[in-house]
């Protein structure tokens, strides 16, 4: 049998429904329900019963008002933001937003169709139309002439061109006569994207080789307010214990145990600050989870206190496939629990990674999941807070994993097929909950390699085995921050690359620009040269101390981004598609890799066959952070890049709070919080929060949350009153005015005195032998007005003329 397009048909009957209708177009069943007056879900299925996945949404339909009109040709769902058209005769959808502008509608002639079990949307594209996200994709900034796969892959030495990857994440922005909308795909078969590729622009697509035309539409002003409803949708991320925001060293694999004391001895001696060591799979016996070797590393626990005690938390690595080894306990436990993944005939699935032959956990079961979370003590007993997921696309060797096998999938029984793209979500999760519950109050932090949408609930994302190369580099910050902009704020790259050697001078660049990563962590495979910091030569040591030591005075100002990611789902680097969507510049050249850090930063990558790099400035006034220059944006720029320059900018209006260098989070600040501001006749608005940092009390109540507003047009600054009940533990707020001309002042009504200082936030660099031909650079703010006042919880008023 041939098969052909089949389109959805008529309408032949629907019946209204609480936030929407459902009925039968053309024999199919179809479901249109808003969740709230700005995302409505539209179903449409071949079956009687609708497909479910039920692990990525997490947001119950709310009560939505609705105004719904019928005509023999249409039906409309009018809600506050979103206007609805639904023609009959064929069924066909068409968004609008409350103007009446189209955002979004189905292509006339194929709509909703079906090519035997694939599914598939076709919408119409508007000529300019720029799509932005689907997750861990590599390729430009705008998908615009682009198409995708998602089907989690292990895509060892992958590049700009790999598809797919490690993670899936179906959900893109649309943004239509420079109006944003988004589209979150929650089918996890293997789906397809196709932006206008190979087609002429003739339409827009995504569908799937199974299951149902399952998709959210969202409206949002601004397309941060689309990846604010998104996250509404799928869940937030987790406010992650802070050392995990500190720098974090990773090799493939450090061992024995005198080799980690040694790497961790080195970075104190050098004063070079870090937090996080990580064990790769040669800590485990035979790659064994859930083991140590007992030759390398015979007393994991004192380990882990040796380190705690110099300020280092340990990671461990912690693959799915458990040794089919009769006698170990693990296996053993797993076998009597019945939790391995199993083929249609009862027999356990068995392939080859790591460990060698071994089974795989049912992630998606919930006795899968619990059976793993206490198999965890084996871990948290030796006080382990952190567990980095990996190979759970899930890998083996061969890749192939024949289809018919079969996965609880929440009671539903599913097929690789349907499973393969939620395994490692469902994993991380199971280690999540797990660490959680054993870890009694204490945050733990887990990192994974694969994901779909919702995996940002439950685990930072790192992307996998990339290459040690100047684009790679540039493509690990636009994967960063395309998941930023797909719901998944936290994540990072291996810095340095993992695959091959990098340059002394490639690593300098990439560590810089990894400063202002969520996640920052230097990692490298196995049989390469040393990765560290030191490893390169004493002058990217020192570059490396400098942005490191940068990185930690961002600290106050990285933590209040993870809450507000925590808290609303924003990206921690924006692309600039986030804020400045409509400037057709930022879709051209290196704009495409540049991103803000929270709104107020704006780095600019450059690479190592840079000396000048060509940069762009968004719109507004731009404050060159380390000399505080001043820019007009809206243009280009050439500025010079050598070694040790990153092109970073404060926005007019920034409010970037700041603290004195560490050489760990776990190290007390000398409790000055620095407060930065930039001059601009501007409005703008900065949370900032601060808890301990390690444990859930922050749930009840234990925390210090102070809104701060500035404007430069009133000159005033008010930093509010706190809420929450922790004490901060700063004692003083050390006020730094950034190109204020003004010199008189008033805190609280009383007048008083600023000093005038200039400033270094980065150490010059000293001169090396043989002499290089250009001077080192020595960034100096000249001229900051500062004030140190005591930090109370009481409201504090800044004014100036
Ligand atoms: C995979 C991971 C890599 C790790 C290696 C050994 O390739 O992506 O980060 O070092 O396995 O565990």
């Amino acid at each position: 049998m041939n098969l052909r397009n089949e389109s959805i048909g008529t309408i032949q009957h629907f019946s209204w429904q609480e936030n929407g209708l459902s009925g039968l177009a053309g024999n199919k069943q179809f479901s249109i329900k808003f969740y709230t007056s700005k995302i409505c879900r539209i179903q449409a299925s071949k079956h009687e019963a609708f497909d479910e996945n039920p692990f990525s949404v997490v947001l119950p339909p709310q009560k939505v008002s609705i105004d719904a009109k019928e005509t023999d040709q249409s039906l409309t769902l009018k809600t506050a933001d979103i206007q609805l058209e639904i023609k009959r005769s064929p069924l066909r959808l068409c968004f609008k937003n409350n103007h009446g502008q189209i955002l979004n509608e189905d292509d006339p002639a194929f709509g909703i169709s079906w090519l035997g079990h694939e599914v598939t949307n076709y919408k119409t594209l508007s000529p300019n139309e720029v799509f932005l996200g689907l997750g861990e994709k590599g390729g430009g900034l705008n998908r615009r002439g682009s198409s995708f796969v998602n089907w989690n892959s292990d895509a060892f030495a992958f590049g700009n061109d790999t598809d797919p990857l490690y993670l899936s994440a179906p959900f893109y922005i649309g943004i239509r006569e420079g109006q944003p909308y988004g589209i979150f795909f929650d089918n996890t078969h293997k789906t397809h994207f196709n932006f206008g590729a190979s087609n002429n622009n003739r339409f827009s697509y995504f569908g799937a080789e199974a299951g149902d035309l399952n998709y959210y539409f969202i409206q949002g002003d601004t397309v941060l307010e689309v990846i604010q409803e998104y996250a509404r949708l799928t869940g937030t991320s987790q406010l992650p214990p802070k050392w995990s925001l500190g720098f974090q060293q990773c090799r493939y694999s450090y061992y024995p145990d005198h080799e980690v004391y040694t790497v961790a001895d080195t970075f104190r001696k050098k004063r070079i600050p870090a937090d996080v060591i990580y064990l790769d799979i040669h800590y485990m016996e035979d790659y064994k989870a859930f083991t140590f070797d007992k030759n390398r590393f015979p007393d994991p626990k004192g380990l882990i206190e040796k380190l705690e005690a110099q300020g280092f938390k340990v990671v461990v690595i912690l693959d799915p496939g458990i040794a089919t080894q009769p006698g170990y306990g693990t296996y053993d436990r797993g076998v009597e629990k019945d939790i391995f993944v199993k083929y249609p005939d009862g027999s356990r699935f068995e392939a080859s990674v790591w460990p060698g032959n071994s089974h795989f956990t049912d992630f998606t079961a919930k006795e899968g999941r619990d059976w793993w979370a206490d198999e965890l003590k084996f871990y948290t007993d030796k006080g382990l807070e952190g567990f980095w997921n990996d190979m759970n696309e899930p890998a083996c060797w061969g890749q192939d994993i024949p289809n018919l096998i079969e996965f609880d999938y929440e009671g539903q029984t599913a097929s690789h097929k349907k499973t393969r793209n939620i395994y490692g979500f469902q994993m991380v999760r199971a280690t999540f909950e797990g660490a959680k519950k054993q870890l009694n109050n204490k945050r733990p932090f887990t990192l994974t390699r694969a994901g779909f949408a919702g995996v940002q609930r439950y685990s930072a994302v790192w992307t996998g085995d990339n290459v040690a190369g100047d684009e790679d580099m540039l493509l690990g910050v636009r994967l960063v921050n395309s998941l930023g902009m797909t719901g998944i704020p936290v994540s990072g790259y291996d810095v340095g690359g993992f695959v091959g050697e990098s340059a002394p001078a490639l690593f300098a660049r990439w560590l810089a620009v990894a400063t202002f990563a969520p996640f920052f962590r230097v990692h490298s495979m196995v049989n390469v040269r040393d990765s560290e910091p030191w490893a390169y030569g004493e002058e990217v040591e020192e570059i490396s101390r400098n942005y490191i030591n940068l990185r930690y005075q961002l600290m106050p100002y990285l933590y209040s981004l993870f809450f507000e990611a925590h808290h609303k789902g924003n990206p921690i680097n924006r692309s600039l598609a986030v804020d400045y969507y409509n400037d057709q510049n930022i879709y051209q050249g290196n704009a495409q890799n540049e991103f803000t850090l929270g709104q107020w930063l704006l780095v600019c990558p450059t690479t190592t066959t840079q000396e000048y790099a060509k940069i762009y400035l968004p719109q507004g006034k731009w404050y060159n952070f380390f000399t505080d220059e001043l820019h007009e944006g809206g243009c280009h720029m050439l500025v010079e890049t050598q070694m040790e320059d990153l092109p970073v900018f404060a926005k007019e209006g920034a409010i970037i709070p700041l603290q004195n260098v560490v050489q760990t989070t776990q190290e007390k600040t000398d409790g000055i919080l620095k407060l930065h501001l930039y001059f601009g006749e501007v409005e703008t608005h900065q949370t900032y929060y601060e808890d301990d940092g390690s444990t859930y009390n922050f749930e009840q109540g234990q925390y210090c949350k102070r809104e701060i507003y500035f404007n430069g047009k009133m000159s005033t600054l008010q930093v509010a009153k706190q809420e929450g009940s922790y004490t901060s533990e700063f004692h003083s707020l050390k006020i730094h005015l950034h190109g204020f001309e003004a010199n008189s002042f008033e805190i609280n009504g009383e007048s008083v005195t600023f000093h005038v200082e200039d400033l270094q936030l980065l150490a010059p660099i000293t001169e090396f032998d043989p002499l290089p031909q250009r001077p080192k650079r020595d960034y100096w703010s000249k001229g900051v007005k500062t004030l140190e006042i005591p930090f109370t919880q009481e409201e504090i008023n800044l004014n100036w003329k």
